[in-house]
């Protein structure tokens, strides 16, 4: 229990004790440093999240939370308009980091909506709610984290084999995680589960991060190289896929880390059901289908020489680096929410989830 609450109770983003910077794990140095890192100004929060030291739909905003409050503090100007535009352009700035999480704008815009709905209070007053209001942020994913876990659990018996893409555990969230929450929540209980964790290229998510996470936790994990997947389900080692997401559209089309909408194509293929977990804060109604999802594409050198000794390609090879791709509603099982577990139609159970 003790190497479980290690991993599942670990500040991978918090507020410093100052209260006057954010205080991060810096996840590029896993899993041989644990190094954490004091972000005092704009820059270094967006460099945090832009370059992953801080990654995963929920840890990025928790940190855009916690970073748009620092910033607030020090605007000097104690005259609402003044101070309201200096706001709104650290938030853009800060929104810039990263497109497809929508866990990032819509923290954001929360933190927004205390500037905007308290004007009359004044700046003092203001400054006050927004600390209040990014410590919520982290305490409701905490909470979420835990009733998606239960959820998720649920749909798991004893001794299942589960592939797993991505890290979407605690560094990625709080506490127990989205994806992964069901395991470590199950563990706790007794339940013992065998996880593939796809490695995920480019970045290494699944290799650095889950099995790291996994393994400390006292999970049976195994990682495997990511195109290795359809032969551990045709060897019938695996009985759930469970992945996280970055955003969710209305018809419940669904943006998770480059490789996920292979892993559901297969699953399908093997009979396997394929769960995506996640907050309800990361359901987007604005974007209809997955084609009004916004894709991130990052340099050629994390494909060409970014985990290497020397480069794997020569300088002159053209890479296309989508850091995301979209799992069409189809191949989607269930999705599974803080509030419950949607079934399709997804456009009927995720407007319930999203407005209930
Ligand atoms: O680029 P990353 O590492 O931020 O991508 C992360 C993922 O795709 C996760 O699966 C997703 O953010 C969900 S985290 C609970």
């Amino acid at each position: 229990m003790d190497r479980l609450r290690q991993v599942t109770h670990i500040d991978n983003v918090k507020l410093g004790e100052d209260k006057e910077s954010v205080v991060i794990i810096d996840q590029t140095k896993l899993p041989s440093r644990t190094e954490y890192l004091t972000l005092k100004t704009a820059k270094d929060i967006y460099d945090a999240i832009f370059e992953l030291k801080v990654r995963g739909a929920p840890a990025i905003g928790i940190c855009a939370g916690f970073g748009i409050y620092i910033l607030a503090k020090t605007i000097k100007s104690r005259d609402y308009p003044e101070f309201y535009q200096q706001f709104c352009k650290y938030r853009e700035y800060l929104d810039s980091a990263r497109p497809t999480a929508v866990n990032l704008s819509w923290a954001l815009s929360r933190m927004e909506q205390v500037v905007v709905a308290h004007k009359e209070l004044g700046v003092d007053a203001i400054i006050k709610l927004l600390e209040e209001e990014c410590m919520a942020i982290r305490k409701e994913d905490m909470e979420m984290c835990r009733a998606i876990s239960e959820y998720g659990l649920s749909l798991l018996k004893d001794g299942d084999g589960v592939l797993t893409h991505c890290n979407a555990g605690p560094l990625a969230t709080s506490r127990y995680g989205t994806a992964l929450g069901p395991l470590f929540l199950g563990k706790e209980r007794g339940m013992e589960f065998r996880v593939f964790a796809d490695e995920t290229r480019p970045l290494l998510q699944g290799a650095r991060l889950t099995s790291y996470e996994l393994q400390k936790a006292g999970i049976d994990v195994t990682l495997i190289c990511d195109n290795m997947a359809s032969l551990v389900m045709k060897n019938g080692w695996v009985q759930a896929c469970l992945v996280g997401c970055d955003r969710v559209a209305a018809n419940g089309d669904t943006a998770n880390k480059i490789g996920t909408s292979g892993v559901a194509i297969l699953a399908k293929h093997y009979g396997i059901p394929f769960y995506v977990l996640g907050p309800s804060s990361t359901i987007d109604l604005n974007c209809r289908t997955g084609d009004d999802i916004r894709i991130e594409l990052r340099s050629p050198d994390e494909i060409k020489k970014k985990f290497y000794e020397a480069p794997m390609a020569l300088e002159e090879v053209k890479c296309y680096n989508p850091a995301f791709d979209v799992t069409d509603h189809s191949l989607i099982t269930a999705i599974i929410t803080e509030r419950g577990i949607c079934y399709p139609p997804y456009t009927k159970s995720l407007v319930r989830e999203s407005i209930s």
